[in-house]
């Protein structure tokens, strides 16, 4: 006889008795999955001797944390790894989680005892990696296991002060019939995890993987019910990685740490900027050098244009780390506003390094890079741009415009075009930079024209 089965989704976690079109608790489509009913007891209820305590008496002492030596780790992470905290590291396969977390180990294997559990690969492809990365010593131990009753077990004989489940979707619990990966096994797993952390005061590492869409495989509820949320990522084509926090309890979301993909695992790359710079050439028509910002972190990037009259019917377009539609609507802007014959010319937008950028604070730098690459007029070499470009050509003002400045300054810089707005209040701080307010495109057209 069939078992009794019951519905999940795979967005909320939600569990319906009958088959839906819409899920009833979120309202997601066609999001509903069968499994194996979960042996849960219900109906008798059980009486459980607890008492509430008046919040002004709760004891507190600061959370503990560890410091890893990774700079880049920890600050994402707050300050360091809080002791007791469930920690979910999402990302793409092979982005780089499992060398991330092997080197975390290695920094604390003379510290701390840790256990790794992976679901994924055997101790020896685990040795393998970990021989590149260099010595450990004993503190770390590996178990190569996808019951999490038998890494309960394995936590009855030696209780790690850190632990590092990788990966979420190859474990499962021996109680529920669905296959690992399934909603109800994330969601239980994670439960299991979430006391073993909690309970035995052990800080656990999850490993995620990321669906299509940019989210950790499972259901939403698994990041609700972790501390920290982080995610790790890149373009399959560069070596750069950053490691982001979409989530903390314990610190902020603003944080970003850049590291770089080596022979010999990740390096942390402590000047972001001046690693996106790299071989930049310098006096030629269509790069400008733009002050991204990644969390609440400026790192200077360079655009480049091409523009070259076309020899199709249909000029060609593509854009490369940036916003395709923006940049379609930015020529055309800039074909209203000055005149400029864009319409029967090919352009190509780069953002060198295989950084991507979709903040609108960035238009006036893939502004400028078209028209000096149409003009074949270089920007002056030491200038940065930044400012949103709205649709009658006009320059509006940006946020952590002090950030960028102060980054650009940092670097050498020497002139920074930007919201004429933003230049009177910020030009006190920033005396060693000369600050060009533009207020619209046509503004531009004169500072092209004269570098
Ligand atoms: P991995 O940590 O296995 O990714 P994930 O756990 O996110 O799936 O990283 C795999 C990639 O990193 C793989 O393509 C090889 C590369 N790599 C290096 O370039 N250098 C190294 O030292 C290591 C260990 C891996
Ligand atoms: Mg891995």
């Amino acid at each position: 006889m069939k078992g009794k089965t019951v519905f999940f989704c795979t967005e909320c976690g939600n569990e319906t008795a009958k088959w839906q079109g819409r899920c009833p608790a979120c309202g997601a489509w066609n999001t509903l999955s069968e499994e194996p009913a979960a042996g849960k007891s219900t109906g008798s209820k059980s009486s459980h001797n607890v008492t509430p305590v008046a919040l002004s008496q709760v004891s507190f002492t600061s959370e503990e944390r560890i410091l890893t030596g990774i700079h880049e780790f920890d600050r994402v992470l707050g300050g360091g790894i809080v002791v007791g905290s469930l920690v979910l590291v999402g990302g793409d396969p092979g982005i780089g989680k499992s060398t991330l977390l092997l080197q975390v180990c290695r920094e604390l294997s003379d510290k701390k005892s840790i256990l790794y559990v992976s679901g994924e690969e055997s101790a020896r492809q685990i040795k393998m990696r970990a021989d590149r990365l260099g010595n450990f010593s004993d503190g770390v131990k590996l178990l190569s296991e996808t019951s999490l009753d038998a890494v309960e077990d394995a936590l009855r004989q030696f209780t790690p002060d850190i632990m590092i489940i990788d990966s979420i979707q190859t474990m499962s619990r021996d109680d529920i019939s669905s296959a690992p990966g399934s909603v109800s096994q994330v969601r239980e797993s994670t439960n299991t995890l979430l006391h073993i952390a909690k309970d035995r005061n052990i800080t656990v590492f999850i490993v995620g993987h990321v669906t299509k869409d940019g989210q950790v495989a499972g259901p939403r509820m698994l990041e609700h019910m972790v501390d920290t949320v982080l995610y790790f990522e890149g373009e399959q084509s560069a070596n750069y990685r950053i490691l982001r926090a979409v989530k903390n309890r314990f610190g902020s979301t603003d944080e970003i740490g850049v590291f770089e993909m080596k022979t010999d695992g990740l390096r942390e790359v402590a000047n972001p900027s001046e690693y996106m710079l790299q071989g930049r050439p310098l006096g030629e028509p269509g790069s400008v050098v733009a002050p991204a910002v990644e969390g609440s972190r400026a790192i200077l990037v360079e655009i480049q244009a091409l523009v070259c009259k076309s020899s199709f019917q249909i000029p060609r377009r593509t854009a490369a780390g940036a916003d395709y539609n923006r940049m379609n609507l930015l020529m055309a802007v800039l074909e209203k506003r000055l005149g400029t014959e864009l319409a029967w010319c090919d352009a190509y937008l780069n953002v060198a390094g295989g950084m991507r950028v979709t903040e609108p604070a960035l238009d006036l730098c893939i502004v400028t890079a078209i028209l000096s690459s149409f003009r074949n007029k270089a920007l002056n070499e030491k200038t940065v741009c930044f400012g949103e470009v709205g649709l009658t050509g006009e320059i509006r003002g940006v946020n952590y415009a002090a950030q960028r400045i102060r980054e650009a300054e940092k670097l050498g810089f020497e002139r920074c075009i930007m919201p004429a707005v933003q230049v009177k209040e910020l030009a006190k701080e920033h005396p060693n930079i000369e600050l060009i307010g533009v207020s619209s495109v046509k503004d531009l057209n004169a500072i092209i024209s004269k570098s």
